[in-house]
């Protein structure tokens, strides 16, 4: 299995909230994705065929209206993620393939539609994406936008997880929380100053960026050292343990979100991409969203000439 696959696969395995990459403080839906992708549902005609790439759980069919009569397409790298989809919509074909080899003929779709998707296979999937439009079909896009809202949320996400890593921090928790259930107060005293030294950086970190898994560690581990009384020291150490496994895989994770970021020379190049293979109308905008004072996306639709 590759890594991205790898990765992919162990974050839908994990992800409870069918995988929602842009939500609001209380990781609920922002409407803004869901009234974009109604008006968009709506231009297209009876019967039409699309295809979401890159669809993980299906967030873009969430906003399909309830009666239609399209044909439903979806591809993604993870297996996981496509079984996830099929379980809220068993109507869809789904094709496990990276967006940037997808194996269906020219021309097979009316629609090829993506979100946070498509650009995760690098700008190769644009030109697969525009291969696969059929004459008079649309590509309709929200990618991540370098230095939006969602690419800087996971930038500062990602230093201060590095934080983590650098201060040894699930190290020196690991020390402290097996001194202090050892009785050994010089062991318990020295591991505790180490340990105040390695949290400072994560702390200070907190106030900088609130979200993310530093946040989630410090203060799970604050928790479980408070009531330390109430566990097993097993309990406390398998938790740490798994929170090391946990680090790596939102490393990876963020790694290759701000990997995906376009940037607007990318943009120049998908331009050229599209108009190479017969779109014409390339229209790319900042995604802008009520709340939110950096773009969440870029906006990126075209539409395939007629014959
Ligand atoms: C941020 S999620 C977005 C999923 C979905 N479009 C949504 O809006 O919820 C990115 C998705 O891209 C998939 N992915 C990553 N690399 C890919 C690739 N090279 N080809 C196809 N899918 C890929 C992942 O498995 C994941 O489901």
């Amino acid at each position: 299995m590759n890594d991205a696959k790898k990765g992919w696969s162990d974050y839908w395995e994990k992800d409870s909230a069918e995988g929602e990459v842009f939500v609001d403080a209380e990781g609920e839906r922002h409407p803004a994705l869901g009234d974009f992708w109604r008006v968009h549902f709506e231009s297209l005609p009876d019967g039409a065929r699309v295809i979401d790439l890159a669809s993980g759980a299906g967030s873009i069919y969430a906003h399909l209206p309830e009666e239609h009569t399209f044909q439903l397409s979806a591809t993604d790298i993870s297996d996981v993620a496509l079984n996830a989809l099929q379980d809220r919509y068993p109507q869809v074909s789904t094709i496990e393939c990276s967006a940037d080899a997808i194996p269906l003929d020219d021309g097979s779709f009316d629609a090829v539609v993506t979100q946070f998707g498509a650009e995760y296979a690098g700008i190769g999937a644009f030109a697969e994406a525009a291969r696969l439009i059929a004459p008079g079909g649309k590509f309709i896009g929200l990618c991540h936008i370098r230095d939006g809202y969602i690419d800087s949320s996971n930038r500062g996400q990602m230093a201060e997880a590095k934080i983590l890593l650098e201060q040894a921090f699930i190290d020196h928790a690991t020390r402290m929380i097996t001194a202090a259930f050892s009785g050994d107060a010089d062991a318990l005293k020295n591991s505790q100053d180490a340990f105040v030294t390695a949290a400072g950086p994560v702390v200070e970190g907190m106030s900088r960026c609130k979200k993310g898994i530093h946040t989630y560690l410090y203060q799970g581990f604050r928790q479980l050292y408070e009531r330390r009384h109430q566990y097993d020291l097993a309990d406390i150490t398998g938790w740490l343990d798994a929170m090391r496994g946990e680090l790596d895989i939102n490393l990876d994770r963020l790694s290759r979100m701000c990997a995906a970021a376009l940037t607007e020379s990318d943009i120049d190049e998908i331009r050229r991409i599209f108009e190479e293979h017969g779109l014409k109308e390339v229209h790319c905008t900042p995604f802008e969203t009520a709340g939110n004072t950096l773009p969440v996306a870029w906006n990126l639709t075209a539409q395939k000439g007629s014959k």
